[in-house]
């Protein structure tokens, strides 16, 4: 079974409330926070983490587009998140951002973008508990997913076998029925989707239709 992530950036933030109860058959809940430096769009930030965390008890993943998220980590977690995402792009050390997350008592992810190569993680693996592959540009929902980025889920998923990392990779971007299958055949466990799931008439069977693929 796939861990499906709804992007919250895709929802009706005017009925945030209810918005939360439509994805409630979701495991996770996905946090898309842009600073409008690290990508060219600006989305939301603290207070938004906050009011989702007292709307539900799900694993709230907060995926930091930002340029500094060494000095905002310790913030976000105390506002909510299970997980932080950091970009390895991002202008900080990541080893720290990792002890950054740690030390205030979350789990930690990092993220590249399409253009990164895929070893830029191998040096953080083993220190993570999420590894983010992401499968658009990121700063905007609604982008179709980038075919290319699929080997480096591929590369990611034998290098996490060969040695001994139990390390669940997400994607995101562009998740439908059928990118979810092809990140799911190529070792993704955790598919964030924002418009394919908040679009639907039906989005408890559109977290379904992904979870079991
Ligand atoms: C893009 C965000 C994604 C986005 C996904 O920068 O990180 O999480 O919300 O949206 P869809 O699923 O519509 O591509
Ligand atoms: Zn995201």
């Amino acid at each position: 079974m796939n861990i499906i992530s709804p992007s919250i950036l895709a929802a009706d933030f005017g009925n945030l409330n209810k918005e939360i109860e439509r994805i409630s058959e979701a495991q996770w809940v996905h946090i898309d926070v842009m600073d409008g430096h690290f990508v060219p769009n600006i989305s939301f930030g603290l207070p938004i983490v906050s009011a989702v965390r007292k709307l539900t008890a799900q694993v709230l993943d907060v995926h930091l587009m930002i340029s500094n998220p060494l000095i905002y980590a310790e913030r976000f977690v105390k506002a909510g998140a299970d997980f932080v995402i950091f970009h390895m792009e991002s202008d900080d050390d990541p080893k720290e951002v990792i002890r950054a997350v740690r030390n205030a008592g979350a789990k930690v992810g990092a993220a590249i973008k399409p253009g990164t190569p895929v070893e830029v993680l191998y040096d953080v693996m083993d220190s993570l508990d999420l590894a983010l592959i992401m499968t658009v540009e990121p700063g905007f929902g609604g982008q179709s997913f980038l075919f290319d980025t699929v080997p480096k889920i591929r590369a990611l998923r034998t290098f996490c076998n060969e040695n001994g990392l139990n390390v669940p990779i997400q994607v995101d971007g562009g998740i439908n029925l059928e990118t979810a299958a092809i990140c799911a055949q190529a070792g993704a466990d955790v598919l964030v989707a924002g418009s394919y799931v908040f679009a639907s008439d039906d989005v408890a069977a559109a977290v379904h239709s992904l979870m079991h693929l």
